[in-house]
């Protein structure tokens, strides 16, 4: 064990300078004029303390595609933006619908040692769709799975949907929905709208999202189950969480930084950094994600990092995948279109990116999405809100270059990050 750090004149949430000791893991002391007691004296002058980011939705791709992310580049792209937890999502090659692969992620995870992984099992077998997956051996499992998404594919059959929600209440699981009717959106290729017309390109409809969330909810409702939402991209469907949170429905909802930021405009680039899935959306749903997520109707933040290799990015729009990466300019566009327009202060981001999310996917349980205060875990980050710098796709930890923040300036620089009083980031840099 290190003989631990004391923070001098940190900003818990962005407040008032205090000084904070961190001793075996925890955070031993919060107070003015703390005495090292032998701990390294890190002298942060003005930095603002936020609780370790805790990330709903990452694809760490491996097993299956280490060419785009491996756990370890994707674990150190996670620490650089702040976070100390990730959920990694199933859909790899092999799938992770069973005990054996989530242990395996979660394994790859804790020998990296940057930030705990939490693997999301798949719901249906192979992702296919028809068939239940193994939730409970994956529950059981080393890797204490709670959260089972079919990401990328969406739990079409209503009465599948139906059977998973009841069988996590069973260890207090939860469905993370890929709300996508696909009927609606066979060859979608980009936001359904005056852009997609203009553009002459087919339209993935706001109501094929909608139509998923409708049912959905109505569908945790009758087997009193709990479900999550996965990037939320629409003004409808954030008036269906409101409507379905006022009727005591248990679910939650999550928003990715893209969606708070970028519109379907920059589809008229034809540059696939620009495609995603669910797609950029309009000015409109932009204006209802941030004022959703402002007033807690969209709980969380939630990356959905999706790195991709070259030839699966860079070639034409229509044949690339969609997906960007995510993980560490989350923070600073969450800054930038969230706390520097005053829609959230400090303690609303915490709550945001750290708390909810972590009591969501159960990280809770490992000492995540806890308050800053003396004798918590010492899970925590440093971040300089002042401080501007250019996205060079060069520099990332990622394996993958599919940023669409490349080129532009964004607000705020981690400078450090802690697992469990442990530095994964210090100086800006991480620590493995
Ligand atoms: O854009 C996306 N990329 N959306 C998804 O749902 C899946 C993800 C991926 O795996 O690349």
């Amino acid at each position: 064990m290190t003989p631990g750090w004391l923070l001098r004149g940190v900003r818990l949430y962005g407040e008032a300078p205090v000084d904070l000791l961190i001793k075996d893991g925890v955070i031993a002391e919060v107070g003015s004029g703390l005495r090292a007691h032998g701990a390294d004296v890190f002298d942060v002058g003005g930095l603002v303390a936020l609780p370790g980011l805790v990330d709903l939705h990452t694809h760490l791709r491996e097993p299956g595609r280490e060419d785009a992310e491996t756990v370890t580049s994707g674990s150190r792209a996670a620490a650089l933006g702040g976070f100390t937890a990730v959920h990694a999502m199933a859909n790899t090659d092999p799938v992770a619908d069973t005990a054996g692969v989530v242990e395996q992620v979660w394994r790859l995870g804790r020998e990296t040692g940057l930030v705990d992984v939490a693997p999301v099992g798949a719901v249906t077998v192979g992702l296919g769709g028809s068939q239940l997956a193994e939730l409970g051996a994956m529950a059981d499992s080393a890797a204490r799975v709670r959260m089972f998404s079919d990401d990328g594919h969406c739990v079409s059959d209503p009465a599948l949907m139906r059977r998973a929600l009841e069988y996590v209440k069973a260890f207090g699981g939860v469905i993370a929905q890929h709300a996508e009717e696909h009927r609606l959106t066979e060859g979608a290729q980009m936001n359904e709208g005056v852009h997609s017309a203009r553009l002459g390109l087919t339209g993935w409809p706001a109501a094929a999202e909608e139509a998923i969330i409708a049912r959905d909810v109505l569908l945790a409702e009758h087997v009193g189950s709990r479900l999550h939402v996965c990037h939320v991209s629409t003004a409808g469907s954030v008036e269906l969480l409101r409507w379905a949170k006022g009727r005591g429905v248990d679910v939650t909802a999550e928003v990715t930084p893209h969606h708070l930021l970028l519109t379907d405009e920059l589809a008229a680039t034809y540059d696939p950094v620009y495609k995603v899935n669910p797609p950029l959306r309009t000015a409109c749903d932009v204006e209802a994600l941030r004022a959703g997520l402002a007033d807690g109707t969209i709980d969380a933040v939630a990356t959905d990092h999706a790195p991709h290799a070259v030839e699966d990015k860079e070639c034409e729009w229509g044949a690339a995948r969609p997906g960007m990466l995510g993980l560490q300019q989350a923070l600073s566009i969450v800054q930038l279109t969230m706390v520097d327009t005053g829609r959230l202060d400090w303690r609303g981001v915490a709550d945001r990116m750290s708390a909810r999310p972590a009591r969501i996917g159960g990280t809770v349980r490992d000492g995540h999405g806890g308050d800053l205060v003396a004798g918590a875990p010492a899970n925590l980050l440093l971040l300089d809100p002042a401080v501007t710098s250019v996205v060079d796709p060069a520099e990332l930890a990622s394996r993958s270059r599919n940023t669409p923040y490349a080129g532009r300036e964004l607000p705020g620089r981690v400078v450090a990050t802690f697992l469990r009083g442990v530095p994964t980031v210090l100086d800006g840099k991480a620590q493995a």
